[in-house]
C-alpha cells in the first residue's frame, strides 16, 4: 500500500529529528527519539524527555516509565499502537536532568509539526514538562487536571507523568481516570 500524505510527512519529520542539531543535546545522544504512532491517531501523548532506554533504542517510553504508560493505557482501554507518543524533548538530557528552556524551544518545532500533521482530537500532557511545553505554563499537575485547556483548539488533558507512579503507586488510578477522560473526548464527533 502506498503511504498516505500524512505518513510521508511523519517519516520526513522523523528523519529530520534523527539528524537534528538544533540544541547541544545532540552531542551526547546515542539516538534521537522521533514520535511513534499512526498518522490517523486521535490521541497524542506528550511526555518529558527520553531516558537511558529510549536513548539506546531510539523509541519513546520503552523503559520503566514506558511500562507504567503501557499499564495505564491498557487499564483505560487504549491500544498503544493506535495513539501517538512523543515528548517535549527528543534527545536525552545528561543524567536525566530536567529540560532547559532553550532545549524546549529548540525542540518545539518538531512537536508542532507532529501536531499539525496528525491533527489529533485530544492532547495528553504527561507531567509538568509535557504541560509546560504545550501551555507555556509552570503549574502543579494536581491543580491542572480538571482545568479546561487547549492548544490550537485541541483540548489538553493534563495528568501525572507515568514515572511519578514509581514513587507513588496510588497515582496510577488518577492517570487511568485522566486517560479515560481523554479517550471520551477523542471519541466525540469532530
Ligand atoms: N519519559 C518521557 O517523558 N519520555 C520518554 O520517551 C521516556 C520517558
Amino acid at each position: 500500500m502506498p503511504l498516505t500524505k500524512k505518513e510521508r510527512a511523519l517519516r520526513k519529520i522523523a528523519s529530520e529529528v534523527r539528524r537534528c542539531k538544533k540544541c547541544p543535546l545532540y552531542k551526547e545522544r546515542t539516538n534521537a527519539v522521533p514520535g511513534e504512532g499512526p498518522a490517523n491517531a486521535r490521541m497524542f501523548f506528550v511526555g518529558e524527555a527520553p531516558g537511558k532506554a529510549e536513548d539506546e533504542k531510539g523509541k519513546p517510553f520503552v523503559g520503566s516509565a514506558g511500562k507504567i504508560l503501557d499499564e495505564a493505557l491498557e487499564k483505560a482501554g487504549l491500544q498503544r499502537s493506535k495513539v501517538f507518543i512523543t515528548s517535549i524533548l527528543r534527545c536525552r538530557p545528561p543524567n536525566n536532568r530536567n529540560p532547559k528552556a532553550g532545549e524546549m524551544s529548540a525542540c518545539w518545532p518538531h512537536l508542532e509539526r507532529y501536531v499539525d500533521t496528525i491533527s489529533p482530537r485530544v492532547l495528553v500532557a504527561l507531567g509538568r514538562y509535557g504541560f509546560k511545553g504545550l501551555t507555556g505554563k509552570t503549574a502543579r499537575i494536581g491543580e491542572m487536571r480538571n482545568k479546561k485547556l487547549e492548544y490550537k483548539g485541541i483540548p489538553i488533558v493534563a495528568t501525572y507523568h507515568p514515572a511519578a507512579v514509581l514513587y507513588n503507586r496510588k497515582l496510577i488510578k488518577k492517570i487511568v481516570y485522566d486517560f479515560r477522560k481523554a479517550r471520551r473526548l477523542s471519541e466525540q464527533s469532530a
